[in-house]
């Protein structure tokens, strides 16, 4: 079996979106019959599930698990890279991995809530939703473009910004990814948490997934983890930032994983007109959605 985010593994694979059932599916990495097997798993109540949008702080979450389960043991997040600690469940070969591992059973996944195991609909298992507001996370996701060789370089700014908005990226539209899967919070054991809110006190939002997931840890371990998982710490730890990744997936000449670590990036890379263009879809597309989210590092609204 090929591990695209093994370095030892030679490969030049032919990546392109594939469109499955209306999703975005990226070939040579995913097969549409394996994700469509991903609905029968069999989940036991430790399993737990990230779920982000691309570029909402994916790699962030895997690591505050990991520091989480390890009770605040750092050398238990710097042997092996986030990816293996907590795999994509979307990958190709995951299903294997899934059966194989043992409880509790750590996955993360940018998949749209129709693909997710019948059985977490059913309250089976935790889910942790993790939502960013959508302007930093395009600008993310272009400058991720730019540096990801399994995905189309943007001819500029503002290709990317329409190919975003046509939700013609991979994760696809933002506001359905979101609006879908915060929908249907009532059928899972569901925690929502956004990325903002990590930045602004990532404690507090350490006790509150502990707390979600009935884990016990003492004030020592939590700032261990608090600690260990800071922008700072991430960026110096290979094993947390993707730096292993070998070039034929991510290009590390081009652009780093950790990149800004910031709320309120998109001022410095949007226009009025492209800030207007998205105010007016986010307020058509967010009606009925009751969220809010923090645009400005320096505001609360
Ligand atoms: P930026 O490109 O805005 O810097 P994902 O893992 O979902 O792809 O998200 C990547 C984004 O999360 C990047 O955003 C990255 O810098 C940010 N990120 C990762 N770890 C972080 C941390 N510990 N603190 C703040 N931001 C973090």
């Amino acid at each position: 079996m090929t591990d695209p985010l093994d370095p030892s593994d030679p490969q030049d694979p032919d990546y392109r979106l594939v469109p499955h059932r209306n999703f975005n599916l990226i070939n040579g990495i995913h097969s549409p019959d394996e994700v469509d097997q991903i609905q029968n798993w069999e989940i036991q109540e430790s399993d737990i599930f990230v779920v982000t949008y691309p570029k909402s702080g994916t790699i962030w979450m895997q690591q505050i698990l990991t520091m989480i389960e390890a009770k605040g043991d750092v050398s238990r997040t710097t042997e092996h890279p986030n990816a293996h600690r907590v795999p994509w469940i979307e990958l190709i070969g995951s299903e294997k991995l899934f059966n194989a591992a043992p409880s509790p059973r750590l996955r993360v996944t940018h998949l749209q809530y129709k693909f997710m195991p019948l059985a977490i609909k059913q309250k089976m298992g935790k889910v942790i939703y993790v939502a960013r507001n959508p302007k930093d996370v395009l600008v993310s996701y272009y400058h991720f473009h730019k540096y990801a060789t399994m995905l189309e370089t943007p001819k500029d700014f503002n290709d990317f910004f329409e190919k975003f908005m046509d939700g013609k990226v991979y994760g696809n539209c933002w506001f359905e990814h979101i609006k879908t899967w915060y929908a249907k919070r009532d059928y899972m054991n569901f925690l929502y948490i956004t990325y903002e809110e990590m930045i602004q006190d990532l404690h507090c939002m350490v006790e509150r997934i502990c707390s979600f997931l009935g884990k016990d840890l003492t004030e020592e371990q939590i700032d261990s983890v608090v600690e260990h998982s800071s922008f700072k710490s991430m960026k110096q730890n290979p094993q947390a930032n993707y730096k292993t990744v070998p070039d034929s997936l991510l290009d590390q000449k081009k652009g780093t994983f950790m990149r800004k670590g910031t709320i309120g990036d998109w001022k410095n890379h949007f226009t009025v007109a492209q800030s207007e263009k998205f105010d007016r879809v986010f307020q058509e597309k967010m009606r009925d959605l009751p969220l809010n989210f923090v645009w400005d590092i320096n505001t609360s609204t």
